[in-house]
């Protein structure tokens, strides 16, 4: 045993909907504790001004230093487009976003080098995944939607009703043609928000069959896998713990929990961030 090692991930979010990129860190990385943060309180994220958000990552930064944990990972893209470049250097853990992966998911998937962003509107604003993508590939074609309707939808549990499909038809069938306007078609879509997962069904329905449509969860999962082995950081074997913490009401927190997942809610506690 190795006591760095054994110390948890951190994984932060606006709210709930990081449990879909703990979901998968937890099925590529099996030994590895993890501490969950959903700041419930202050949720929705996207909406905001960027200082707001920048200060409210700085919080969770301090908390999770607190928990002594050996990485942090931004599950949140708002948080991940305006904050991690500013509070990776404040903090000694490595932190790692969504941006960066989903941004290599996308570039993997498209063979027309065309990619839409579907993403909250802060996201939208900040250009983090132009950037990104352009940073990989600098000739890739990309075109950004903001989707300020999905996030309410994901969590009044209505992600598969009429009311979802035709707010993504609405974001999505834009990216899909020229229209008068100059855009590039794209051939892949990057769910560039946590929600966005739980509405894949509609997107791909919308998009049709000649659309791949990625999200960074794989990716960011295995980039913490790359950093957490050359850092002679990785876990190997024993009992993994795992715990999940939420600003503001867990009852909140449980119920839109089971809306999203349809599952019972796990364990979850209160904590306070300011
Ligand atoms: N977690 C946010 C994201 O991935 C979505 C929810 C919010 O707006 O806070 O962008």
């Amino acid at each position: 045993m190795n006591g760095a090692a054994d110390r948890p991930i951190g994984v932060f979010d606006s709210g709930v909907g990081g449990l879909t990129v703990l979901r998968e860190l937890r099925r590529q990385l099996p030994s590895e504790s993890t501490i969950y943060l959903g700041d419930e309180a202050r949720m929705p994220y996207g909406p905001r001004e960027p200082a707001e958000v920048v200060g409210f990552t700085r919080e969770a930064m301090r908390w999770f230093a607190r928990a002594d944990c050996k990485l942090v990972v931004i599950a949140c893209n708002t948080a991940t487009s305006v904050a991690l470049e500013t509070v990776r250097d404040e903090f000694p853990a490595p932190t790692i976003g969504v941006i960066r992966p989903g941004a290599a998911a996308a570039l993997s998937a498209t063979a027309r080098r065309a990619v839409g962003v579907l993403a909250t509107v802060l996201t939208v604003r900040s250009g983090a995944y132009v950037r990104a993508l352009r940073d990989l590939d600098p000739l890739v074609d990309v075109a950004q939607q903001a989707c300020p309707k999905l996030v309410p939808l994901v969590e009044d549990g209505k992600a598969e009703s009429p009311a979802a499909l035709d707010a993504v038809r609405e974001y999505v069938e834009p990216l899909l043609t020229e229209g008068g306007v100059v855009r590039p078609v794209v051939d892949t879509l990057l769910l560039g928000c946590t929600h966005y997962p739980l509405l894949r069904a509609a997107i791909e329905k919308v998009a049709g069959r000649d659309v791949r449509v990625v999200d960074s969860a794989t990716t960011t999962a295995l980039a913490v896998r790359e950093v957490l082995a050359s850092h002679r950081l990785t876990r190997d074997g024993g009992r993994a713990e795992h715990a999940l913490f939420c600003t503001g009401s867990v009852e909140r927190f449980q119920t839109i929990a089971r809306a999203i997942f349809h599952e019972d809610p796990p364990d979850v506690r209160e904590t306070r961030l300011a």
